[in-house]
């Protein structure tokens, strides 16, 4: 069954067309990594699979249930279906780790306070953070905050996590324990559509690796016969350019 289905997806800025006629189906389990240059269309994509940018034309649906923006029970229904992680991790500053994560649950699951105070304390154990429930955002390194940010998405249990290239404020040393943690997180059968510029990670870890330009999705394959054999001059450039 295909958690996130989209067909015919198109989204503008005024006159700047930006995604073209999008179709993808991605099947539970399934970790999609998407590549591509600058300005091509990837956080818009992930933002309207989320829900913060409405499209213009196109179905999207979610675990079944399609996005319909008019519709606010729709919309938050939606939400709490998608998690999504950033780039800037986005804590709140002024509430502990622990709090940054139970607010979500608390707040829209209206999830009972020992029971969300637990599952933030299994979620910290996860990405390996138990000993930072009472700590402050500002006293945790960058990887540290992003990690506690992946534990504050998961705390709303989503169907398909959403990660628009959450390495890439980092410095370069704190970058493969954030990456240890989202491939852990495939292994255990999340679905992930994530924006990378890991080529290393998105080939080890995708199933199925999307190249997106000028809006389209330009080629899509698993990851070995993509990167090995690019089939079209866009994606040779665009992998050549890294190696130069
Ligand atoms: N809120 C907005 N208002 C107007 N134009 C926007 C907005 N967000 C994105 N755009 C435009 O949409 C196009 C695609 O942007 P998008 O951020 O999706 O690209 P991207 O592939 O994620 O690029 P990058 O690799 O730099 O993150 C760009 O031309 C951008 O200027
Ligand atoms: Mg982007």
């Amino acid at each position: 069954m295909s958690i996130v289905e989209i067909v015919g997806l198109r989204k503008s800025f005024g006159t700047n067309d930006v995604l073209k006629g999008i179709d993808l189906q991605v099947k539970k389990g399934e970790v999609i990594a998407i590549i591509g240059k600058s300005g091509s269309g990837k956080s818009t994509l992930l933002r309207c699979i989320n829900g913060l940018e409405a499209f213009h034309s196109g179905n999207l649906n979610v675990d079944g249930k399609p996005l319909i923006h008019d519709s606010v029970t729709a919309m938050r229904e939606l939400r709490q279906h998608v998690g999504m992680v950033f780039q800037s991790f986005n804590l709140f500053p002024h509430l502990s780790v622990g709090k940054n994560i139970m607010l979500a649950p608390g707040l829209v699951k209206h999830k009972n306070a020992a029971a969300n105070e637990a599952q933030a304390r299994k979620l910290l154990d996860r990405v390996g953070l138990s000993e930072k429930f009472n700590a402050y955002s500002e006293q945790l390194s960058g990887g540290q905050q992003q990690r506690v940010a992946i534990a504050r998405a998961l705390a709303m249990e989503p169907a398909v996590l959403l990660c628009d290239e959450i390495t890439s404020a980092l410095d370069p040393e704190l970058v493969g324990e954030v990456l240890r943690v989202v491939e852990s997180l495939a292994d255990e059968g999340m679905t992930l559509i994530m924006v990378t510029h890991e080529m290393n990670f998105a080939r080890k870890v995708a199933d199925r690796v999307i190249f997106m330009h000028q809006g389209l999705v330009h080629e899509i394959g698993e990851p070995a016969e993509l990167f090995a054999n690019p089939k079209t001059p866009e994606l040779q450039q665009f992998l050549g350019a890294l190696h130069s």
